[in-house]
């Protein structure tokens, strides 16, 4: 597979619990794009930069013991998590590779899915193409991504939410090639050869006392932050992490906010 730019998010243990926090949320987005692509049961899948293997382990629900789903990541220290997590909740049609020993171009899934890896890609339009090198002909190429570029919605306006934003903004533009790659498939399939996608995109809102998103943007703060900090950006002693997911919710949850996080994009197309 291509060389990809340097993950920006880091590989901390953090980081894990931050992918699997986050998987809670969008897993029904990600839920519908996978059903909307058709897979099911007895299908042969491909999860690209599969992290903490949570697509994977959804993806193998879906095509059942009869299917099989392979977690495809370059990041070996993830892939441990991956495969205990995978190992405890007892999937026996699921596998975990490191990216070299991927890279055979066998022509032999139904579907690749790829969540959250084209914003980190040097050029998303390569990594889908080995996405459809690897998908029989007529088979499915399907990527769910994420805006990591301009603002969040909150109204009544409640600055903590935008200031924090545009801190993970910050975090992202320094490390990221493509922050804005979901809100470019239609091009990036182009690009790829690939036909039109189907697309569909899907905001996270919320607001009140249990919203689980203070937390999630809280948590991508404390991913970046050792990038952030030795940009000089931010002084992390001054934001005060440890309060800050409650600063959020008190702040929201008095100016009775409806907020929202970071707009989601799915496309898939037909190889
Ligand atoms: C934001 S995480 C998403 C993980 C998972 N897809 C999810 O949604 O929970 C991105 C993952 O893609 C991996 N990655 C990025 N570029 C890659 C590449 N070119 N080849 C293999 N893995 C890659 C990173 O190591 C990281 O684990």
């Amino acid at each position: 597979m291509q060389e990809a730019a340097q993950y920006v998010l880091g590989n901390s243990g953090h980081e894990v619990q931050r992918l699997m926090f986050q998987s809670q949320i969008i897993r029904p987005i990600t839920l519908r794009l996978l059903r909307e692509a058709g897979l099911s049961a007895g299908m042969r899948t491909l999860d690209l930069g599969c992290g903490a293997g949570d697509v994977t382990m959804l993806a193998a629900d879906i095509v059942g013991p009869s299917g099989s789903v392979v977690g495809l990541d370059r990041n070996a220290d993830i892939l441990i998590a991956a495969r205990e997590r995978a190992t405890a909740a007892g999937y026996s049609n699921v596998a975990f590779v490191e990216e070299a020993a991927a890279d055979r171009g066998e022509r032999s899934f139904d579907v690749v899915i790829g969540r959250y890896i084209l914003v980190h890609q040097a050029d998303p339009a390569s990594l889908i193409r080995f996405a459809a090198s690897h998908v029989r002909p007529g088979g499915v190429v399907a990527f769910h991504e994420v805006q990591c570029f301009g603002d969040v919605p909150s109204l009544p306006h409640v600055p903590i939410w935008h200031q924090v934003w545009n801190l993970v903004v910050a975090g992202f533009a320094s490390g990221m090639s493509h922050p804005d790659a979901g809100a470019r498939l239609i091009e990036h399939f182009s690009s790829a050869g690939l036909d039109l996608p189907t697309l569909f995109s899907e905001i996270p809102v919320g607001g009140g006392p249990t919203s689980p998103l203070y937390a999630w943007m809280t948590l991508t703060l404390r991913s970046l932050l050792p990038r952030l900090e030795s940009d000089g950006s931010i002084d992390a002693a001054k934001i005060d992490l440890n309060t800050l997911e409650d600063r959020i919710r008190v702040a929201v949850t008095s100016a009775r906010s409806q907020i929202g996080f970071a707009q989601q994009y799915c496309g898939w197309a037909r190889v």
